[in-house]
């Protein structure tokens, strides 16, 4: 068969390892670099699979400009009041505070590893460690020239780890349980996404830690624009679905986040805001957060200032929807106002870093004002809310229910069932997006996650020592499911003429738009506004299954779509994760990221909890169940 396919039969690499990283992210970085501390002399074998290169992939791949938690002079207490607030009160405390008394620790190692840190005036040349004052853009915030910055926490993660233990464009598709124990992980499959290889990993814990997911929604960005987003596209859902399908409880999974971002380049906003003091506006000119400010009287406690994340979309959306748009980001007046009392050396220098913040960071808005003769201090910019993505690190909480730190007082005994960060399977860790009610680590938190998570599975490996993994899947079976897409061309390429059409097979793009088209339309995408109902979700439900039916069709003519069918099916197992847990929670919790039109307030006395679910991958049948949501640290 694989003659026909282009390239020979597909070698099948089978590997025995004790922890195997999958993912080459921030935070599988960090516990690249934390693992070989704890693993030192205890003879433990331990592997990282990426799907992309280290040096350039995850969302950090085009760099940064800024890291946005670094607690300095704040207490992670703060901090946790902090994500409560912007997440609207529902978050795992623990878990956050645990983040935080971590998280300078990583930056302290950036900035050693060679990370440009901005500093304030005097203090150029004194670390952070060493008591150096950074630039803050914000209370959280902290300045950086950080282009290379991927590059710089991969480079240490590889030199810790050592580069013979890394596999580079490895796509990791499936966990697979132990023979005799299906509550625990016992190893992992994939492909090469460059050679005909086929990999088959056994271990006695892996950290799941491949990001969050994009391209699950139909995207502003079709057609000519189609493969721009602000989410990194190759972040596919693949830590949510296979960590559902092993059987990991999930939380949280109804939270998703819609950036505000500059129009059509996706250009990060916060530097814009929080820096350079810019103020959004209408098509009227008016300050409509000044104006709109009452609307979010109704949501109570939470409508108070500082608004979280989703409120502040919140009252754009309602200028949007009453035809006051567009919506722009007064750059020209902001860039004015602080060059005021500045020298023209002073300002080119601004200027310069107003623009350098896109070039290391986001290029397509760059590219946006290049192509579109704008001149942001001369005139503004349109901004919009994106389509919807999943995460768990960024301003949003979706994820994986997981294992707290043991020492926080008050925290239910049954958060912590031994090993930090683990989930609900044994053996099966998650950190950065992939951890679920913990979100605005960003960056720096989910590398610090990542080391936190390396810790505890060096003891798990440890304790574990005589434990052999044996698959619950044989190897065949496996090797056969992975190239279902490919059988599926093979078989019925000669059907017709046209290659893409074909009654036997869909193309894995003719699938993402369905799916896409199904999440805009049913689950709150852009083109309801955000907004769905239980009806709606009841149709989706339906429609979704009936695509996880024609998921066993896809075809894969080549490699490139063998990854593409794959990606496809993590996002579509993601987005139905997410519509249940929609559908289960009813009301509005998150007003601005999505709207329950038939519960359209938010409701703390029925849900002010977390939601889990829990999926069965053999009959495919979902269930949910609310967990107490406990305050830990004091208002
Ligand atoms: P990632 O860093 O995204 O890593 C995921 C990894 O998994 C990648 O290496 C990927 O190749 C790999 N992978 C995916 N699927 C598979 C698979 N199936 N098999 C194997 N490997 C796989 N934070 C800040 O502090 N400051 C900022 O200014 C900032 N700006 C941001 C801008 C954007 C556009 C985005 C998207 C995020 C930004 N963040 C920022 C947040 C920060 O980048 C994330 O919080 C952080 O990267 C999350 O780490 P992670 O390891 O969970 O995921
Ligand atoms: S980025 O991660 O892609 O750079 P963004 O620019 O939105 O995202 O946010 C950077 C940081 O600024 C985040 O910590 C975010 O919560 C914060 N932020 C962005 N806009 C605002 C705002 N208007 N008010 C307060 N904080 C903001």
């Amino acid at each position: 068969m694989a003659q026909e396919f282009g390239f020979g039969n597909p070698e099948i690499i089978e590997e025995e390892v004790d922890i195997l990283l999958i993912g080459g992210g921030m935070a599988c970085c960090g516990a690249a670099f934390e693992i070989m501390r704890w693993a030192e002399g205890t003879g433990l074998k331990i592997r990282l699979v990426d799907k992309a290169a280290m040096d350039r992939s995850g969302a950090v791949a085009m760099g940064l400009s800024a890291i946005n938690t670094y607690m300095g002079e704040n207490d992670p207490s703060d901090y946790v009041r902090y994500v409560r607030n912007d997440l609207m009160g529902i978050i795992r405390e623990d878990l956050v505070y645990d983040v935080g008394r971590h998280v300078d620790d990583s930056v302290h190692h950036f900035e050693e590893w060679g990370l440009p840190i901005w500093k304030q005036p005097g203090d150029e040349d004194k670390r952070l460690v060493d008591g150096g004052k950074p630039v803050r853009s914000g209370r959280w915030q902290i300045m950086i020239n950080g282009e290379s910055y991927k590059w710089i926490v991969a480079e240490a993660a590889k030199k810790a780890l050592g580069i013979e233990n890394i596999n580079e464009r490895v796509f990791i598709i499936r966990l697979v349980t132990d023979k005799n124990d299906p509550t625990r992980v016992a190893g992992a499959a994939g492909f090469s996404v460059r050679d005909n290889k086929l990999y088959i990993y056994r271990f006695k814990c892996c950290l799941m830690a491949a990001g969050g997911a994009v391209n699950v929604f139909r995207p502003r960005s079709v057609g000519e624009g189609g493969g721009r987003a602000w989410y990194p596209v190759w972040n596919a859902g693949s830590t949510y679905a296979m960590a559902a399908e092993c059987g990991a409880e999930m939380t949280m999974m109804e939270n998703r986040f819609v950036p505000a971002r500059f129009k059509d380049g996706y250009g990060p906003v916060g530097a814009w805001f929080l820096l350079f003091k810019a103020k959004a506006m209408n098509a009227y000119g008016e300050d409509y957060q000044k104006k709109n400010e009452h609307l979010l009287e109704r949501f109570g406690e939470y409508g108070k200032p500082p608004y979280g994340t989703c409120l502040r979309n919140h009252l754009m959306m309602e200028e949007m929807k009453h035809g006051r748009g567009p919506i722009y980001i007064d750059t020209a007046t902001a860039m004015r106002e602080l060059a005021a009392n500045m020298t023209p050396k002073e300002i080119k220098h601004l200027e310069a870093e107003a623009w350098e913040d896109f070039l290391d960071m986001t290029i397509s808005q760059a590219g946006v004002w290049a192509g579109e003769n704008i001149e942001p201090d001369k005139q503004p910019s349109e901004l919009m809310p994106t389509e919807p993505y999943l995460l768990g690190s960024h301003a949003g909480c979706a994820g994986i229910w997981v294992s707290g730190p043991s020492d926080i007082p008050g925290a239910p005994a049954d958060w912590s069932w031994g090993y930090n960060r683990m989930t609900t399977v044994n053996g099966l860790f998650t950190a950065g997006d992939g951890v679920g009610a913990s979100g605005h680590k960003f960056s720096s938190g989910s590398h610090a996650e990542g080391r936190i998570a390396a810790k505890a599975m060096v003891k798990f490996a440890l304790d574990n020592k005589d434990w052999k993994p044996e698959l619950g899947r044989s190897v065949e079976e496996l090797v056969e499911e992975i190239y279902r897409p490919v059988r599926n061309f093979l078989e019925h390429k000669d059907y017709t003429t046209a290659i893409d059409v074909n009654p036997h097979y869909i193309t894995p793009k003719m699938f993402q738009f369905r799916l896409q088209k199904i999440m805009d339309e049913y689950v709150g995408g852009v083109s309801t506004m955000y907004q769905t109902n239980g009806k709606m979700l009841e149709l989706a439900e339906r429609k979704l299954e009936m695509l996880k039916e024609d998921s066993l069709k896809m075809r894969a003519k080549d490699l490139h779509e063998l990854l593409r069918a794959w990606e496809n099916y993590h996002r579509l197992i993601a987005a139905e994760c997410h519509m249940r847990h929609i559908k289960f929670r009813e009301e509005t919790r998150y007003p601005g990221y999505y709207y329950r039109t038939d519960f359209p307030e938010v409701d703390d006395d029925n849900w002010k909890v977390f939601v889990n679910s829990k999926y069965e991958r053999h009959t495919g049948a979902w269930s949910f169940k609310k967990i107490p949501y406990k305050q830990l640290i004091k208002d």
